[in-house]
């Protein structure tokens, strides 16, 4: 695995140029959660984007700003506009922060070229050309004219070939940002160097999409623990009845599987013993917590129960490192968010661990505990990280620039 990863960990990063009087083109992933008077609900991905922002400004560079927000599809969506993200930005940093609302055109290039050190600029949303998706090369070289330089920091998007992330780093000196480095560096470590024991908690709704990672990690992890939504395939696997709990009929064959390379690889899998159960997924539901073996024919599981956690947080403690991707329940619903609280708080505990929190979901449960700041890394990565996870070369690192 270690020179497979070499693809990722030998790529030049802002400790190898000089910003300094030159215009960067900083890639970032500043896809946050709107609410729906459009102010972002969670600040996440711009708090980890400010270390290079910073660093960017103070040492005298002109920074545009190029993110996406959404899936607009290559359509303008109103609601979609990176203007509050712009404003939040600006609240943060303490400086202006220019936005244009376009990402390409003339009002762009007036504003770029009267752009001095040390000021910034935000492009709006670049998934409102199809051209980005379709990755086409005229469009990231209009993108790449605005530049002298292309830094990519949007780790959460480096699974995409778009041209903001592949295409543009064809034609400028192309280099990792803080933020993708630290990722790089915890997610490599991972595989090149995991801490015994190694307590994987994996969560949310399909096996399907945590299958790559649960293969790839089969022979450094220790511990699996399994909750939310997908846990209910594994029960299923195991002859239990579910009642009206989300599951996947078509990968009860792939739970069985997972169990049995478990038990070749000396890997505990560690499923629910309880669980809230409850009449309907709304806030005012009837609920009641039960044991995996008295789950009521029309009951809906939606959180871990309280047994449960009391197990995992044993099989946590102690643990030299843990990675936590995915949600114990519907935590959305405060009513059964005590699962994925408890698990956010019972991690931030582990102060000898290396503790990683990926997955949006799961990061947003850190903020809500109020236990971000404990976590030794918090990922930004969605989808990226279960792809690099994978052991999936991305394309947005594949694009960038080699150490010599
Ligand atoms: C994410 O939120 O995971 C990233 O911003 C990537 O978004 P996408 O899945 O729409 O490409």
């Amino acid at each position: 695995m270690s020179s497979f990863l070499s693809y990722a960990t030998n790529k030049k990063t802002l400790d190898d140029i000089n910003v300094s009087k030159k215009r960067v083109i900083l890639r970032v992933d500043l896809n946050v959660p709107l609410d729906h008077n459009l102010e972002v609900m969670d600040t996440t991905k711009i708090d980890s984007s400010l270390p290079t922002i910073k660093y960017l400004l103070k040492n005298k560079a002109s920074v545009i700003l190029i993110s996406h927000l959404g899936r607009p599809k290559g359509k303008v969506e109103e609601r979609l506009r990176l203007l509050p993200v712009a404003r939040k930005l600006e609240d943060k940093l303490g400086q202006p922060v220019l936005y244009v609302k376009s990402a390409v055109g003339p009002e762009v290039e007036r504003i770029v070229e009267t752009l001095r050190p040390g000021e910034i600029l935000m492009l709006d949303n670049i998934r409102f050309y199809s051209e980005e998706e379709e990755n086409e090369p005229e469009f990231a070289q209009k993108l790449a004219s605005y530049g002298d330089i292309f830094v990519n920091d949007a780790f959460g998007t480096l699974h995409r070939a778009h041209a903001s992330t592949v295409g543009i780093a064809r034609f400028l000196p192309a280099v990792a940002g803080f933020l993708v480095e630290k990722e790089i560096k915890y997610f490599a470590g991972i595989f090149e160097n995991p801490q015994k024991p190694f307590t994987v908690i994996l969560g949310g709704s399909k096996v399907s999409t945590k299958i790559g990672v649960i293969n790839s990690l089969m022979k450094t992890v220790d511990k699996l623990l399994i909750g939310g939504a997908m846990c209910f395939t594994f029960l299923k696997t195991l002859g239990k009845k579910i009642g009206k709990s989300m599951y996947e009929p078509d990968k009860i064959d792939l739970a069985y599987h997972i169990l049995e390379e478990a038990k070749k690889n000396n890997v505990e899998i560690v499923l629910p013993v309880d669980i809230v159960v409850a009449s309907e997924v709304t806030n005012n539901a009837e609920k009641d917590i039960v044991s995996v073996d008295n789950i009521p024919d029309n009951m809906i599981g939606v959180d871990i129960g309280p047994k449960t956690i009391e197990i995992f947080k044993s099989k946590i403690n102690g643990s030299k490192m843990i990675f936590w991707n995915g949600p114990m329940g519907v935590f959305e619903i405060p009513r059964f968010a005590n699962g994925t609280l408890s698990i956010a708080k019972i991690m931030a505990e582990e102060k000898n661990a290396i503790t990683i929190v990926g997955g949006g979901e799961s990061v947003m449960a850190t903020n809500i505990a109020e236990v971000q700041d404990k976590m030794t890394h918090v990922s930004t990565g969605g989808g990226a990280t279960l792809e690099f996870l994978e052991g999936k070369k991305l394309p947005g690192i594949t694009a960038l620039m080699d150490k010599d």
